[in-house]
């Protein structure tokens, strides 16, 4: 069997029994409210965990993107939620052939404008789709503003021919800014009222689908959720250990191996991964990355390809030596990683490609 040894750096690194971890105690939470866990696969974009979360009882996954989509059908997902406002017309024939290779292809709805364009969309690739409608609840991303804009887009909705309403959706990324538990409780709380309010004013009973990987677990048991979305809760990252407190430090399953290539100052190593490796997302924190062998070394500095490290006894630190990071936000280190080791101990277990890398299309 390969060892971690022989890898070159930098090399993300899975450890596969961490991440089944983080999978169950979050599928087991939705099984018991009898909730559908429909995972977002941005964070990964790899097969093969995608796999592991459908054999853990995951219904479905969802996607931004129809490049995303594409990359996922060998995992055997039968059920994708197209949580993104699809707007390009030359889409529409990788849109019906995504819509006959499944067994349910649900699309987003996210303000009366996008609708117009939806309908052209769907008309051209000749289908008729499940929609759910997009609230905004305080990320200001895409959804309705309001309660009259919501009426306006169900009334839209409803009198398509193609499009069935079937659902309230939202993304309550905000909560990423909450920095205590009881303070996400509140979001959470919020978010929950605001869809009640948006659902009682469309009429039709239909269910709320918000569940982020920050209140995922706090909306499961709310009424009228049905469907929860995280992403991140798989693999881990700062956000969630550190700014959120939603996850312990041992629980992330992802981390960064890299080698220290110099010590120009007796209070700096240089490590061989820079913003090319973790990305420029940072923890509330300041920071890019933490070291997990040594949690007092952190990078708070990154050029494209060095990452500045820094924190007590840095400067003995022999060139070479190296080290494994957890990053600040893993969705786009996965995006920039070509593959994945799975590891246990010194042992590579397997490697995995990445595989809708850059598939932003
Ligand atoms: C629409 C939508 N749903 C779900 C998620 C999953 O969020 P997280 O990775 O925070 O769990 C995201 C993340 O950006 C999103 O945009």
């Amino acid at each position: 069997m390969k060892s971690v040894d022989s890898l070159a750096t930098p090399a993300a690194l899975l450890q596969p029994e961490k991440m089944t971890e983080n999978c169950r105690r979050m599928q087991d939470i939705c099984r018991k409210a009898g909730v559908g866990l429909w995972p977002h696969i941005k964070t990964h974009k790899t097969v093969a965990i995608l796999k592991a979360q459908l054999a853990l009882g995951a219904e479905g996954a969802t996607c931004a993107k129809l490049g995303e989509a594409e990359a996922m059908t060998p995992s055997g997902v039968r059920r994708i939620f197209m949580a993104h406002s699809l707007s390009d017309l030359r889409h529409a024939p990788r849109l019906r052939q995504l819509h006959s290779q499944l067994d349910e292809l649900i699309l987003a709805v996210t303000s009366s404008a996008h609708w117009e364009v939806l309908e052209k969309i769907v008309a051209a690739a000749d289908i008729q789709v499940p929609v759910a409608l997009a609230v905004d609840t305080g990320l200001s991303r895409e959804g309705v503003r309001n309660v009259a804009e919501a009426r306006t887009l169900a009334q839209q909705i409803r009198g398509s021919r193609r499009l069935q309403l079937v659902a309230l959706y939202t993304h309550e990324g905000h909560a990423y800014g909450a920095t205590s538990p009881e303070e996400v409780d509140q979001v959470a709380a919020r978010v929950h009222a605001h869809l009640i309010d948006v659902r009682e004013a469309v009429g039709g009973n239909l269910p709320l689908w918000p569940g982020c990987s920050v209140t995922a677990t706090r909306m499961v048991g709310r009424e009228a959720v049905t469907r929860v979305r995280p992403g991140s809760y798989v693999l881990g990252d700062l956000s969630l250990t550190e700014s959120t407190q939603t996850m312990d430090t041992q629980q992330p399953a992802l981390s960064i191996l890299a080698t220290v290539v110099d010590r120009p100052t007796p209070e700096l190593a240089l490590i061989d991964a820079g913003s090319k490796v973790f990305s420029s997302d940072r923890s509330r924190a300041g920071l890019y990355a933490r070291c997990v062998d040594r949690p007092e070394l952190v990078i708070q500095k990154v050029s494209e390809e060095h990452g500045y490290l820094t924190g007590p006894g840095v400067g003995t630190l022999p060139i070479g030596t190296r080290l494994r990071f957890c990053p600040a936000h893993v969705c786009p280190v996965m995006n920039l990683a070509r593959e994945v080791h799975w590891v246990r101990g010194s042992d590579v277990l397997e490697t995995h490609p990445v595989d809708a890398r850059g598939r932003s299309d």
